[in-house]
């Protein structure tokens, strides 16, 4: 008898609780694909100052229904207008026109960026409502200083600092639709290609403002041509040949900022950077106000920013810790937009990654252990040999018998089990007289959806965060903050690597003052560019940070004289120009305070266990 069993599991995701837990709750892959397709029916309007926000609706609600809408401003009044369907987009655009310019020509490229005008002005009382326009910056330093100080505790403050921060659901919408307009352009060289989001824009830890990765996407071209194949013919396309893929990289990018810089509304400052390590694109989007670097053949940066936006799901600490540190590190001017010898977000999020996995217990796992919940590929029909009284027994222990190394080993508690991987089994039960007759149950199970080997790199871990569980450690993120810097103020950055991927630190290989290990290229180091004087600074600023949170420890019971307290204390320049004045007497005044961290570690260790006890 042959069962085929096919188990949709879904998942029960939940999507953006409020507006304000913007934690991830969807799969990267799925977040991806809503977004992208959502961003395809999606405009973007650039209108008169004065508008009427009910006639200007009704007006596009002519080629179809509209799903939501937000305005914002940036050089401007502008709309970005989500419709239900496709077809509304390719609707409107047919009653566009291209304006007719005087003396200057207009080049008819016919995109979905549009201007609005208005055929006579509007009757100022009574058809102007005030529109309301949504945030799309960071909040200033002084409110970010009111805000903190108001807050009640210091894991307060760093939630509050995340909520203020992070990037707003419209913020989002303008990325993915800013990339989809990218792709449009895209398109005319390479139909079928996509534009992704990579980095910040979508890892969960990026910040108002921050800049937008984009990667060029023309592995999905290959794919469909690769499902298309059959029989015994096979079809391949007469292409040109180049030397390398760096150079093949090199080309396209060149003939697609070229058609940026000419023909992309809005797109301005365009810049070819084609000689770097990962070849680039850099532009400004006018009407979006991003910064924008597209990149291509940057697949591992996508998986990198898959395995983030995961570590930054799997506790809500993560992301607050990630967005203070960010911060931290801006305010003193350890990071920059600028290119150089300092140490970069992607750095400071893949340490603060580290720390959390050093944690006890540790608040996030190892990569490898990552690479061990992924959904493996089993050999057909060599896994399950059980007596079972039905293919529902046998699924169930099939299924908890999944991530185990025996497969024997079914049931067993401690195995945690992949229900959600489980998409296709196939049961074919039987008498087996030689593992002790009975009925007996065969069970193939093929499934690899989370293999993923990128250029000879495996890049395997598992996607599906739910299958993850969650971290016993209760700390606060007061203590979390206080010990990342006594941790790293104290770091053997001269002879350990940062290492994520076994969640200890390694020997370094090679001698760069900071190596951190590149959790999928594992020969490289991300902070191979930081000099010796950055990583100085970052250790002073460490011992420092961490100083000034243990000192407010001991006056806390004094009355409040009104000081900035807290995160708040740290991210004011006082503790910059104070850093400064260390500097000058630099080396005694940062052993000074390494001695006096030493001293209070072992004190503030006995009370922190006093207080988890
Ligand atoms: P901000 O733009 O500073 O907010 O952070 P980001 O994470 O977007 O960093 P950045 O724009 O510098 O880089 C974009 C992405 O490229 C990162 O998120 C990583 O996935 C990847 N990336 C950046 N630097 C490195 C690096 O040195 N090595 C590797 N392998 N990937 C990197
Ligand atoms: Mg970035």
């Amino acid at each position: 008898m042959l069962y085929i069993l096919r188990v949709c599991v879904g998942n029960a995701f939940v999507s953006f609780i409020g507006s304000e837990d913007r934690t991830p709750k969807k799969r990267f892959s799925e977040v991806q694909k809503e977004r992208r397709e959502q961003a395809q029916r999606t405009v973007l309007i650039h209108c008169p100052n004065k508008i009427s926000e009910k006639k200007f609706l009704k007006y596009l609600s002519q080629h179809g229904p509209v799903n939501s809408h937000f305005f914002y401003e940036s050089f401007g009044l502008y709309a970005v207008v989500e419709f239900s369907q496709k077809e509304s987009v390719v609707s409107l655009q047919n009653v566009t026109r291209t304006p007719s310019l005087g003396t200057e020509a207009a080049i008819p490229f016919r995109s979905r960026y549009f201007n609005l005008k208005l055929k006579t002005p509007l009757n100022q009382t009574s058809e102007q409502s005030s529109i309301q326009c949504r945030n799309q910056s960071s909040p200033s330093s002084k409110k970010l200083f009111e805000l903190l100080c108001c807050a009640e505790s210091v894991d307060d403050q760093l939630n509050t600092l995340l909520r203020e921060f992070q990037l707003t659901e419209e913020n989002s919408k303008l990325r993915y639709l800013t990339c989809s307009l990218i792709e449009d352009v895209a398109a005319a060289y390479f139909p079928g290609c996509t534009v992704r989001p990579f980095g910040s824009s979508v890892n969960s830890f990026g910040k108002l403002g921050c800049d937008l990765d984009m990667f060029l996407d023309l592995d999905e071209i290959e794919n469909f041509s690769t499902h298309k194949a059959s029989g015994n013919f096979l079809m391949e396309f007469q292409v040109k040949n180049v030397p390398s893929e760096r150079i093949a990289t090199q080309k396209i990018l060149s003939v697609i900022g070229e058609c940026l810089d000419h023909f992309g509304p809005g797109c301005v400052g365009v810049q070819k950077i084609l000689n770097a390590r990962c070849p680039l694109v850099r532009f400004s989007h006018q009407a979006s106000g991003f910064q924008c670097d597209l990149t291509t053949n940057n697949r591992i940066a996508l998986k990198s920013s898959e395995l983030l936006y995961i570590y930054g799901a799997l506790d809500s600490r993560v992301r607050a810790l990630v967005f203070s540190i960010r911060c931290w590190a801006r305010a003193h001017s350890l990071t920059s937009s600028i290119p150089g010898a300092w140490i970069t977000n992607f750095s400071l999020t893949v340490m603060v990654i580290f720390f959390l996995q050093r944690r006890s217990p540790p608040i996030l796992p190892t990569l490898d252990y990552l690479k061990t919940l992924a959904d493996r590929e089993l050999q057909p029909f060599a896994l399950l040999h059980i007596s079972v009284p039905s293919p529902e027994v046998a699924l169930s222990s099939c299924l908890l018998s999944l991530p185990g190394e025996r497969p024997h080993d079914h049931g067993r508690e401690d195995t945690p089990s992949p229900k959600a991987c489980l998409v296709n089994a196939t049961f074919s039960v039987g008498k087996r007289p030689e593992i002790g007759g009975g009925s007996q149950c065969s069970v193939t199970v093929r499934h690899a959806e989370d293999k993923c080997i990128i250029e000879g790199h495996n890049c395997t871990f598992v996607r599906d965060f739910n299958r993850i569980k969650p971290s016993g450690n209760a700390e606060t993120l007061e203590l979390l903050l206080k010990e990342f810097f006594e941790y790293f103020g104290n770091f053997a950055f001269n002879k350990n690597s940062i290492n994520i991927r076994q969640g200890r630190e390694q020997n370094k290989p090679e001698s760069s003052p900071l190596h951190i290990q590149n959790p999928f290229e594992t020969s490289l180091n991300v902070s191979k560019n930081v000099s010796q004087s950055q990583l100085q600074k970052f250790i002073d600023l460490a011992r420092e940070s961490a100083w000034i949170l243990h000192q407010e420890d001991r006056d806390r019971l004094s009355p409040s004289n009104n000081q900035p307290w807290g995160l708040a204390a740290l991210l004011l320049p006082s503790v910059a120009n104070s850093t400064s004045l260390a500097k000058k007497k630099k080396k005694p005044a940062s052993e000074r305070i390494k001695n006096l961290l030493e001293s209070i570690k072992s004190s503030s260790t006995e009370n922190s266990t006093a207080a988890n006890g």
